[in-house]
């Protein structure tokens, strides 16, 4: 059994299948005898950096492990509950946000580029062509940071950009479950035939959300702007789906698309296609779409209807419940971004950098940045989508000394 990650490949427990981005309090009860034994070493990074290839199962933490495991097994779906009961939900949120033992998440966009063209995607905002993107090395040195880190981070979403166009990418993800990080991809699929899926099964990637804008070949083709995208991304989710790999399609979710039936057509191709699941996303308001309207309580009784326990899952829901609130990660600390360029933000959607990791050590920006104002809010919606970001954004200077403000990431320069 891995404690740095979820147990096995294809895991068993089918609340992975759910809200998966907040596991909450089970992963940290899986985590916690992994911990405790980095904890009584004393020194995490030696013992990361010499049990890199061929970690060591210590008896003692082995045997508490699988007794949490069971107990979780128990405690779960209650707790998982609990989050929103009145009175007990904020001051477990709030006690969440404040554990070491918390799981943490890294929403790394190691790349900008991209050979799609999507209508609303906002990495032109972001992209800037003065800037050089990670390098292998510095990639592998930022993976042995995260291992180090004193919390528990224990999970690598690959963003973009098209993160599949890295030619290092197999490398990146090799190195990541080698310290035990549990790799899930986001991706267009363009990149994936044969070959590559097996070497990403092979490599040990987990998960991969595969997008699809709508369950028209020609709208999808069209909003991506490349021609045979659609076939494409059905043909790579089958291949990674077949080879192990949890393979789900993903769609943001307007009110168009739930009345005219597109989010349901979606589930329809993933069950005929035998994949894992459909993750549909709210619309974050960043980017090309930052001017649109998140979905309204009302609109987001809709998206409830759609969901299946175990198949269509409501991204950072912690259960496929239509009673659960919508929990970003973001607010909770549970959640962070790097951009290609090493730039820390709250998530990859915010545009904002609280420093770089060429020029500052990883910790030191990620503790400055839990510290800012933003996350004193007690409500856990969207950073993107609060009422008060846009002013906040507006307010930062895209230069400066970011070790006193944020610096703003934002730029005109089209691909
Ligand atoms: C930014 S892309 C990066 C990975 C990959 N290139 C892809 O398209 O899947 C990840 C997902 O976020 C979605 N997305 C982009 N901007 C969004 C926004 N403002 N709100 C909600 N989803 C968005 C995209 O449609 C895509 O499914
Ligand atoms: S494929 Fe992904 S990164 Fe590329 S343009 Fe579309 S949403 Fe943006
Ligand atoms: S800030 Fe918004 S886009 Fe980012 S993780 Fe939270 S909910 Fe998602």
């Amino acid at each position: 059994m891995r404690y740095g990650t979820r147990p096995g490949r294809k895991t068993p427990d089918p609340a992975w299948k759910n809200g998966q981005n907040l596991m909450v309090l089970d992963d940290t009860l899986l985590r916690a005898p992994y911990i405790i034994d980095v904890w009584t070493a004393g020194r995490r990074k030696k013992r990361m950096a010499s049990e890199r290839c061929a970690p060591n199962v210590n008896p003692l933490t082995d045997s508490l492990g699988r007794s949490l495991f069971r107990l979780k097994r128990l405690v779960q779906p209650v707790a998982k509950r609990a989050l929103f009961w009145p009175g007990i939900g904020p001051v477990l949120l709030s006690m969440i946000k404040r554990s070491p033992m918390r799981n943490i998440s890294v929403m790394w966009s190691v790349t900008y580029k991209c050979p799609c063209r999507c209508a609303h995607c906002g990495v032109n905002d972001v992209k800037d062509r003065s800037k050089v993107e990670l390098s292998t090395d510095e990639c592998y040195a930022l993976l042995d940071d995260f291992a180090a880190h004193p919390f528990a981070i224990s999970e690598i979403f690959l963003f973009g950009g098209e993160p599949l166009v890295r030619r290092d990418i197999i490398d990146i993800i090799k190195r990541s479950t080698s310290l035990k990080l549990r790799v899930v991809v986001d991706t267009n699929g363009w990149l994936v035939d044969e070959a590559m899926a097996d070497r990403l099964a092979e490599a040990g990637l987990e998960e991969a959300r595969v997008s699809l804008d709508s369950p028209r070949k020609e709208d999808h083709d069209r909003n991506r702007g490349l021609a045979g995208c659609y076939d494409q991304a059905i043909r790579a989710a089958r291949l990674l789906h077949d080879r192990g790999v949890r393979a789900d399609l993903s769609t943001f979710c307007t009110v168009d698309r739930m009345e005219r039936g597109d989010i349901a057509a979606i589930k329809e191709i993933a069950r005929e296609n035998g994949l894992d699941g459909v993750r549909v996303l709210p619309i974050f308001k960043s980017g090309a779409l930052a001017d649109e309207d998140p979905l309204t309580p009302e609109d987001e009784q809709m998206v409830y209807s759609l969901l299946e326990p175990g198949f269509t899952y409501y991204e950072l829901h912690v259960v496929d419940n239509p009673k659960s609130k919508f929990i970003c990660s973001t607010m909770l600390k549970m959640l962070f971004a790097v951009s290609p360029y090493g730039d820390v933000q709250p998530c990859a959607f915010c545009p904002a950098s609280f420093g770089n990791i060429r020029e500052e050590p990883f910790n030191d920006i990620l503790e400055r940045m839990w510290a800012n104002p933003i996350y004193d809010h007690d409500c856990h919606t969207c950073l993107m989508n609060q009422p008060a970001t846009p002013e906040w954004l507006d307010s930062l200077s895209a230069d400066g000394d970011v070790r006193k403000n944020p610096v703003l990431l934002r730029h005109s320069c089209r691909r």
